[in-house]
């Protein structure tokens, strides 16, 4: 091996050496960064009390929520998440009750499972009325199906 030769093979072994390093250090980087998973907030507003019709209760899509205004006993909501995998549940006035489209699981007026496979029931969370008079609905506070907030 001549002395040209031999640069040029040392050459590219450093700017192999370089690259791996780069890689590796690129990997390490990765690594050391967390994986960070944004929540949306649990506690938001929905609207004024007047938003909302009396009769069928109002899905918001976003929220995955059932609003449910009844003139006598006032707002309830109901998670419109299926305990069983998670789909979204759709109510049918006919005969109120909630019926998940993934496996068939169907809920009662009242979000208690009437036919598996969901292992619970729907959840229901608290509705109360902010100083603004806005419906605040918080995720974090679950309540059982008789609660009511009267405005
Ligand atoms: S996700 Fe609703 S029944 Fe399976």
């Amino acid at each position: 091996m001549n002395r040209r030769a031999f640069l040029s093979w040392g050459t590219l072994g450093v700017a192999a050496l370089c690259s791996a390093v780069g890689v590796s250090l690129a990997a390490v980087i990765r690594f050391l960064m967390p994986n960070v998973f944004y929540e949306p907030p649990q506690s938001f507003k929905i609207g004024q009390p007047a938003d909302f019709p009396f009769g069928p209760p109002t899905f918001l899509v976003d929220e995955k929520i059932f609003v449910f205004r009844d003139r006598d006993k006032g707002f309830a909501v109901a998670s419109a998440v299926c305990t069983h995998l998670g789909c979204t549940v759709a109510y049918f006035q006919s005969d109120q009750r909630f019926h998940c489209p993934c496996h068939g699981s169907v809920f009662g007026p009242n979000g208690a499972v009437q036919h598996g496979p969901a292992p619970r029931g729907l959840q229901w969370f608290e509705v109360t009325q902010a100083r603004d008079g806005m419906l605040r609905v918080d995720k974090d506070k679950v309540v059982p199906p008789s609660y009511r907030l009267m405005v």
